[in-house]
């Protein structure tokens, strides 16, 4: 099924806002100060003319300093998780993404189950492995290819829907709706829609999986229980809808943005190439440098301090992680991409009781893929003869395409 629109395009240009590089003005923002008062139609891409009634706007601040940022990430009493209920919740429904402690942690607890180690080790060997294997053959067969179109774009989706036991033939529309879901910030129609259409999708999966449950992760939100709690089946759908949205779209980015960091330093590329044991550091600089989703959202819950600077309950925070990685007061020369780095905590996936639930399922797919990449593209390089390949985005950052060459 398609639409007059590609909800790919429209959501990338969309959130991209024309926007190549931000951290030049968050950069100049921090050395003022780590905590910013800003314009919360501004932040939300509200337009100046749109009459919103008698709704009164909280106020907003932008949060800039590792610190600040580190700050308000641990503190999930003051910082509340609560506002995405408003927005991403009205799509998603009820997800541990907007939940509080103590009802995050119980949610948390029962959704980990489907993340064991075993779970991840059988995902690698049956799934990431043999899936990424044919997408880097195929492009080693034609000696060039588009690592965005050809493998980062769709690898981290179809992951995520064997993980659920999809069957193939639903793959593309089952992508469609992800990206419709999260779209929602500027087209609410459609957004609702794939809401709607994901849940009914989801209801025909799981009915069948209550009474004979396989292994997928489906069948594991089924059947776990904590302290007598099981989940519901609106339970499951919204963690399911949240699912692919918080897993593909930034495992996607990342592993481009950790591809171009290398393609255009080569001698960063060629060490990792003949030292495989750096592929892991390679990584939590290419997050720490350029991390896919720059930005999350917090509301304060009581009058208080960030960094040294006050705020009030109410405010809105944005959390600015693409800066926090870069503060000059925790990495020297912060803007290069370095995999030589001495290693520090980056806060690319989040710090806290909201801690990316994903991030060792995203780690191996990254280092799947980059272990397969380095065996079967000994030559990659850029192609010469691409125009102008560079990093772009504003809240979710990455490349368009990333040719090479690998003859
Ligand atoms: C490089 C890839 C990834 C990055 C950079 C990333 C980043 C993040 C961040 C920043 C958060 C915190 C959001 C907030 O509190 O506002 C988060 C939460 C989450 N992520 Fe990831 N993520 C990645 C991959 C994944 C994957 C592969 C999955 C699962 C398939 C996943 C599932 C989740 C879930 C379920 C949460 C909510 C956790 C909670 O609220 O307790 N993520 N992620």
């Amino acid at each position: 099924m398609s639409t007059a629109v590609d909800p790919f395009e429209a959501f990338d240009e969309a959130q991209a806002q024309g926007i190549r590089d931000p951290y030049p003005e968050w950069a100049a923002m921090l050395a003022q100060a780590p905590v910013h008062e800003v314009d919360t139609r501004e932040q939300f891409g509200i337009d100046e003319d749109m009459d919103l009634g008698d709704i009164e706007l909280p106020p907003s601040v932008l949060v800039l300093s590792y610190d600040g940022v580190a700050q308000v990430l641990r503190d999930g009493a003051t910082f509340s998780s609560k506002f995405y209920g408003e927005s991403m919740g009205m799509v998603m429904g009820h997800s541990i993404l907007e939940m509080d402690e103590p009802e995050h942690h119980l949610y948390r607890g029962l959704i980990q189950q489907a993340f064991t180690r075993k779970a991840l080790e059988r995902w690698r060997d049956d799934l990431v492995g043999p899936m990424v294997s044919s997408m880097v053959d195929s492009i080693a067969s034609h000696g060039h290819g588009d690592l965005v179109r050809e493998l980062t774009f769709p690898f981290p989706v179809r992951v995520i829907a064997g993980m659920m036991g999809l069957p193939e033939e639903d793959l593309e529309q089952f992508h469609r709706w992800a990206v419709e879901l999260i779209s929602v910030g500027w087209d609410i129609d459609v957004g609702m829609a794939a809401s709607q259409s994901l849940r009914d999708y989801f209801a025909s999966l799981l009915a069948p999986r209550r009474v004979t449950p396989g292994d997928d992760l489906i069948s594991v939100l089924a059947q776990a229980e904590l302290d007598g709690t099981r989940l519901t089946d609106e339970e499951i759908f919204a963690f399911l809808r949240l699912l692919l949205p918080a897993g593909a779209e930034t495992t996607y980015r990342s592993s481009s943005n950790l591809l171009f960091g290398l393609l255009t330093h080569p001698d960063q590329l060629d060490a990792v190439r003949s030292d495989r044991s750096l592929v892991p550091q390679a990584i939590e600089e290419g997050l720490r440098w350029e991390p896919p989703l720059t930005g999350i959202v917090r509301m304060a819950t009581a009058d208080t301090s960030i960094d040294g600077y006050p705020v009030a309950e109410g405010t809105i925070i944005h959390v600015c992680m693409g800066s926090a990685n870069r503060d000059p007061s925790r990495w020297e020369r912060p803007e290069e991409f370095d995999i030589f780095r001495p290693a520090l905590q980056h806060v690319s996936f989040a710090l806290g009781p909201h801690t990316c639930l994903g991030m060792h399922l995203a780690r191996m797919e990254t280092t799947t893929a980059m272990e397969t990449i380095l065996d079967r593209l000994p030559t990659m390089r850029l192609d010469p003869t691409a125009d102008d390949v560079h990093i772009r985005g504003n809240a979710f950052r990455s490349p368009r395409s990333l040719p090479i060459v690998c003859d």
